[in-house]
């Protein structure tokens, strides 16, 4: 299984925004991973729409917009606007999640939902048949460069039991603290995108670790 590869470009430089995208389209990534933080969801602010859409004017890849803010249903359409390919909300932040969901497949995108590492997986049962993405918090959302959290391998391979038993397609993507030391063992667990911000922009040579990312699939088929 070869897994997909996001990039998140919180942790790029944004003195040379161009470039970094540049880097991300010569790259084997399949994704850009977007973060929107609002400071009230969690504590700290990032982007907004309008850098999405110069993203998206200049990435080849598919725009992966993670929302963490409150009250996303009042900006899914701009988002998509803005050139989102796949919208991401928190569950914790959606009262009405299932009206948000059919709100984001109204525009066309792909809908995700985030859960932090606090939630239980069996919270998404109900709602799993109309997701497309589940993306699962390995750190408390609001920040890049954070330690991974292990447990989150047990509740990604709970996840992929209830996706196995229900035979659905929804994809599994890891976000936090992933990089070349445990992308095999998140694979195992049964995720299958691969969300990494500082493991890819803050190393030597970003275009090497991401190929080696997506090969952490292939190695994890043989073991
Ligand atoms: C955290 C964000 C992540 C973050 C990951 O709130 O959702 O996407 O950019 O960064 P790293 O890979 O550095 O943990
Ligand atoms: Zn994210």
């Amino acid at each position: 299984m070869t897994p997909l590869i996001a990039p998140s470009l919180l942790a790029a430089d944004f003195t040379k925004l161009h470039d970094e995208v540049d880097l991300i389209n010569r790259s084997d990534a399949d994704w850009l991973h977007l973060d929107v933080m609002d400071g009230r969801f969690v504590p700290n602010i990032s982007f907004g729409m309008m850098l999405v859409k110069a993203v998206d004017g200049i990435c080849t890849k598919p725009l992966d917009v993670h929302l963490m803010i409150v009250e996303p249903e009042k900006y899914i359409e701009s988002f998509r606007e803005a050139g989102a390919d796949v919208i991401t909300v928190h569950l914790e932040a959606c009262p009405h999640l299932h009206r948000t969901l059919q709100q984001i497949h109204a525009t066309g995108a792909r809908a995700g939902v985030a859960i932090n590492p606090h939630t239980p997986v069996q919270l998404l049962e109900d709602v799993l048949e109309d997701i497309d993405l589940v993306c699962m918090m390995s750190v408390n959302p609001g920040f890049g460069g954070q330690k991974f959290i292990y447990r989150t391998l047990e509740k990604t391979k709970q996840l992929r039991q209830m996706i196995i038993e229900r035979n659905l397609p929804t994809q599994i993507e890891i976000d936090g603290g992933v990089g070349l030391q445990n992308a095999a063992a998140i694979l195992s667990a049964g995720a299958n995108v691969l969300v990494a911000g500082s493991s890819v922009f803050k190393a030597d040579d970003p275009l090497q670790v991401i190929t080696r990312l997506k090969q952490c699939g292939q190695e994890t088929l043989l073991v």
